[in-house]
């Protein structure tokens, strides 16, 4: 089968996943507990099920690497030794979801040796495909997009997230949080990380940096981005792979005043705060 009859397929089985997502949404849910803040609820399951189903179904020589199946606390995820591998996050914004949140995706993603060549990103409460072919260019619901065009950190909005284990590390991104806040026009931290690489494909945001995300977060998302003309590199500003524990993405224009914040040194300042509450 051809990568891009692959494509469309993937592309099929997304949308299905998003209505079945929908389907629980605002109900009561079954949650079970990975850590303290890190839920995993019967709608992820599901949908994982059915997209890992579909996808072996589609192409039964192609692993499947799913977020809930695969053990979270790893933190090296290394790739399998097939050329070909699909990833996906069957809901990510896990915690929008169980609160009654609209804003979650399923992100999907194939790789070639470890690097995306395709990704599929739906939205079903906005009912927003983002997707991407690597050579073919990034589209939201079948329209091109493009990064935007603002040159400066203080005309930007941008976006981060935060690890569900605050507490204990100590790179949490608070001190970066505070410092972005204070340059641009704004920091937001919409719980999503596939939603937000998308956001700043279509240039609703300039930028987005975060740090110990997993390949199903950020596979999708990083070929979407790049097929708009964004650029995602580690905070260093070197080579980023969706095994590497931080990523910086953006329009390219503001990369650099992004990046000399990444690599401040900055203080702790959570065992503080902790002592206190
Ligand atoms: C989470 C979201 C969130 C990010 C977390 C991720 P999940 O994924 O993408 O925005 O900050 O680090 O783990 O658990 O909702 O799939
Ligand atoms: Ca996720
Ligand atoms: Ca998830």
């Amino acid at each position: 089968m051809s990568i891009q009859s692959l494509c469309e397929s993937a592309e099929e089985i997304t949308v299905k996943a998003g209505s079945l997502l929908l389907r629980h949404f605002n109900k009561p849910l079954k949650i079970n507990y990975k850590s303290r803040f890190d839920m995993v609820t019967e709608a992820d399951l599901e949908s994982e099920e059915f997209i890992v189903n579909h996808l072996s179904g589609l192409s039964p020589n192609i692993p499947v690497v799913s977020e809930e199946e695969s053990d979270s606390d790893k933190t090296d995820h290394e790739p399998g030794p097939s050329e070909f591998q699909w990833i996906v996050d069957p809901l990510d914004g896990t915690t929008n979801f169980a609160h009654g949140l609209g804003h979650f995706c399923i992100s999907v993603a194939l790789t070639q040796n470890q690097k995306p060549i395709a990704g599929f990103i739906y939205d079903p409460v906005k009912n927003e495909v983002f997707k991407a072919i690597h050579g073919e260019g990034a589209f939201l619901n079948n329209r091109q997009i493009k990064v935007s065009q603002n040159a400066t950190l203080e005309k930007s909005i941008i976006a981060t997230g935060f690890p569900y284990k605050v507490r204990e590390f100590t790179s949490n991104n608070l001190a970066e949080f505070c410092a972005f806040r204070l340059v641009t026009q704004g920091v937001r931290r919409f719980g999503a990380a596939a939603l937000d690489l998308a956001y700043v494909a279509c240039g609703r945001l300039d930028g987005f940096w975060e740090r110990w995300l997993k390949p199903w977060d950020t596979a999708a998302g990083v070929i979407i981005l790049q097929e708009a003309g964004g650029l995602v590199t580690q905070y260093d500003g070197t080579e980023y792979s969706i095994y590497s524990d931080n990523i910086l993405a953006s329009n390219h224009l503001i990369h650099n005043e992004m990046k000399k914040i990444l690599i401040t040194p900055w203080p702790d300042i959570v065992s503080p705060i902790l002592q206190l509450i």
